[in-house]
Formats: C-alpha cells, structure tokens, sequence
C-alpha cells in the first residue's frame, strides 16, 4: 500500500530537491512527481511502502515558494517550470551543507545521557540490533540488555552470532537472540526501556512493531529511538534510504495512536532521536 508523504520534513527537501531536477530540464509537476518516485523505488528492497510519494498538494505549495522567491519560473503555455540563475546557485549554497555524518554516534550518546545511571535491575531490550551497535555500549555502561534482531537482511542474517562474539570478549549482562519484535517471547510489561538504533526505518510493519514496543515496556517505561532524519540533512547523507524513516510530524501521530506520551524529539545532524514514555 502506498503512502503520501506530506508535512515540513518533505517540504524541507523539497525546496532544494526541485531545484535539482528542473537543474536537469524543464519540466512539469507530475513529471517531478513521477522522477521523484522512481529514483526512490529501491527503498522497496527494504520496505514494500518505502518509496516516496510527495503529496501534490505539498509539491505545488514549494513550486509557488520557489518561484515567488525568484528561484524558478513557469516556461509560456504555464505547464513547464524552468530554474533561474539565482535557482542554481541556491542548488550549491544547499550542497555545501554536505557533511560527514557524525550524527549516529551522537544520538547514540544523547541517548544514553537520556537512560541516566544504570540501576541493576532495570532491563533494556533494544530492538533491530544488529551487531548490538547500542545494546554492547548499554551493556558496557552498566545495563542489563536483551538485543534482538530478525536477520530479514542479507547483510543482517549473522549479525547475532557476531554481537554475540563481542559481547564474550566484551563482557557485561547482554544476552542476544535472534527474533522479530513482533514475536518476541517475553512477558508483557517486562522492560523499563525499549531503544532502537536504525532500525525501525527497515521494519516491514512499523505498526505492527510499535504496538510490541508498547506491549513489552513496563508502564512508566521509555521508548527511545534513533533513525535517519527526514528531510534535507538526511537527504544530504543518506539520499532517498531517509524517507524509509518516519519524519518528526508522524512521530508525533503514530506514538499517540499507540498511546504513548511525553514526546521529545532531538535532531542530531542527519539522525533523529526520539523519546516517548507508555504512560
Ligand atoms: C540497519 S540495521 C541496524 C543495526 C544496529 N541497530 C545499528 O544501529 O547499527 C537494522 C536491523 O533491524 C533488523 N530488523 C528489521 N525488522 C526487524 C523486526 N521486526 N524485529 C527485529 N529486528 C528487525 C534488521 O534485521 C537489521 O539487522
């Protein structure tokens, strides 16, 4: 099923991705709309409803800025757009905004501030682990974790066995299983906190995921998760794999209708973190 992608996260990219294309030609709206969809069509690898489809409304809203800021204008006949010598040089003032990507690492520490001193019996389970990118850092920190992961990738079918070699070099209460959130076998109301690393952007349901989130947190209990930021600065590093993720505007939805509360997002470059309490 498909997904139109509306709000100030896509806004955001739009304003310098239209530029770029019609760099490329002139050309129409639902020509943009349809170049646009097509160059995010691998997102499909990872999520069936991966690929971007901006809303119309949102993408007439941007071509109206762009061209009363003098960046683009309509070619005679009012169907083709054109850009501007002022439209070009935006596209490089946009570009020089391209930076190493130093954003995980720093959400990664954010996070961790967030969960504060680890007590001994308060239980962490992170989900997507991978190679137990965050659950080897908790542990190492003092935190009693479960890491879990459904290897559904090519590149993630051992990542287990490996978190599970660092860990008995590393040390410290984590224990690593492979299983899919949704099925986890675990008590309901059995964590204090449920984090997530660039994961949930790849769960095929994140529905689905959010609800066993909720289920498995205690009540009380946080959920804090850090996933690629939607917009222009995820753009800028990681191209259209962003809009696998879930933009700030439908944090904010999905986590109500999954009767959380307290949210607080923190943008940290190119990534997202997001917290939010199971009341
Ligand atoms: C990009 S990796 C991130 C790994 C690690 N957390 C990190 O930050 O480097 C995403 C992981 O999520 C896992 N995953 C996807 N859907 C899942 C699900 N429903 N339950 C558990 N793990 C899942 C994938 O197998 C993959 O290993």
């Amino acid at each position: 099923m498909r997904r139109t992608r509306s709000g100030p996260s896509i806004r955001e990219f739009l304003q310098y991705y239209l530029l770029v294309l019609l760099a490329e030609g002139p050309q129409t709206k639902w020509e943009m709309v349809r170049q646009i969809r097509e160059r995010s069509a691998d997102n499909r690898v990872y999520r069936p409803t991966g690929v971007l489809w901006p809303a119309s409304s949102e993408v007439q809203v941007v071509l109206d800025k762009l061209a009363a800021d003098g960046l683009i204008e309509l070619l005679p006949g009012g169907q083709r757009w054109q850009i501007t010598a002022s439209g070009k040089r935006a596209i490089t003032k946009y570009e020089e905004q391209k930076q190493e990507s130093g954003g995980k690492e720093k959400a990664a520490e954010k996070l961790i501030e967030l969960l504060g001193t680890a007590s001994p019996d308060s239980r962490v389970l992170d989900v997507g682990t991978g190679q137990g990118f965050l659950a080897l850092k908790l542990a190492e920190r003092g935190f009693r974790v479960l890491g879990i992961d459904s290897g559904s990738f090519d590149y993630s079918k051992d990542s287990i066995q490996e978190a599970q070699q660092q860990a008995a070099l590393q040390g410290g209460d984590v224990e690593f299983r492979q299983a899919d959130i949704r099925e986890l076998a675990e008590p309901d109301d059995s964590f204090d906190y449920v984090v997530s690393s660039q994961a949930m952007h790849c769960m095929e349901d994140q529905q689905e995921c959010l609800q066993a989130v909720h289920r498995l947190l205690k009540p009380g209990g946080s959920f804090l998760c850090i996933d690629f930021l939607v917009g222009l600065r995820g753009f800028l590093s990681h191209g259209f794999h962003c809009f696998l993720a879930i933009s700030r505007e439908e944090w904010v939805e999905l986590l109500l209708e999954h009767e959380f509360g307290n949210i607080r997002m923190y943008d940290m470059d190119d990534y997202l973190l997001i917290e939010s309490k199971k009341p």
